[in-house]
């Protein structure tokens, strides 16, 4: 995969589309310090996350970023509630069981707030894993695929919200999809190509 210079500037919404196996998630976890690119520089925050060790990539992660992973990662064994503090313990070294309340209820799920993860709906754990990314007040909120498993409506919600997450923080929101449904609503839009085909 291979991108020109992008610049994506604080408190804008971006939106980072490709067909399958174009390079979406490889490029959340660069941005996030998951991975590192093997070539090319990756600033954050005004931090050289690429060329930062693993641990301060970690902190840098946790001090900047909200992360939605595609496959949403909620740890199984919490419940809503629990999977919101325990992101605020890590990254703020203390919890704060109004925010907590206030984002769970934001996202509607009030009355899950004690299920366990895997006693939700998928767009359920969508918004859960969009609460937990939330609670610690990030710069960057990161999405990867988080309206692929959602029928229309419930997928206009799902931007509607992260949209209006980002903006009552003044966060950036960067978004990766192949969900053509919701590329109008990104004027900044990265267009990742399809991936070669292998020669038979
Ligand atoms: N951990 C990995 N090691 C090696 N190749 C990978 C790994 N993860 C993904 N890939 C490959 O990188 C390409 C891009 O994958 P990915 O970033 O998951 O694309 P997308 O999210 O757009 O579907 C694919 O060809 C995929 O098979
Ligand atoms: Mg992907």
């Amino acid at each position: 995969m291979q991108i020109g210079d992008w610049q994506l500037h604080a408190g804008q919404h971006a939106l980072i589309l490709g067909p399958s196996g174009s390079g979406k998630t490889s490029f959340i976890n660069i941005v996030s310090g998951l991975l590192t690119p093997t070539a090319g520089e990756l600033w954050v925050a005004g931090e050289a996350m690429s060329q930062l060790p693993p641990a301060g990539r970690d902190a840098l992660r946790r001090r900047t970023i909200g992360l939605v992973f595609q496959t949403l990662r909620l740890i199984p064994a919490l419940s809503v509630i629990g999977n919101l503090a325990l992101a605020q313990q890590l990254a703020l070294g203390r919890t704060d069981a109004a925010e907590i309340a206030r984002l769970i209820d934001r996202v509607g799920l009030s009355h899950r707030a004690d299920a366990r993860p895997r006693q939700l709906s998928q767009g359920e754990g969508q918004r859960a894993a969009i609460a937990r990314a939330l609670c610690t007040k990030p710069r960057l909120l990161v999405a990867d695929e988080p309206t692929s498993a959602l029928d229309d409506s419930n997928a206009e919600r799902m931007i509607d919200l992260m949209f209006e997450a980002a903006d009552a923080t003044a966060a950036t929101l960067l978004i990766a999809t192949h969900d053509g449904r919701i590329a109008h609503r990104f004027a900044n839009r990265l267009d990742l190509a399809a991936p070669q085909a292998v020669a038979a």
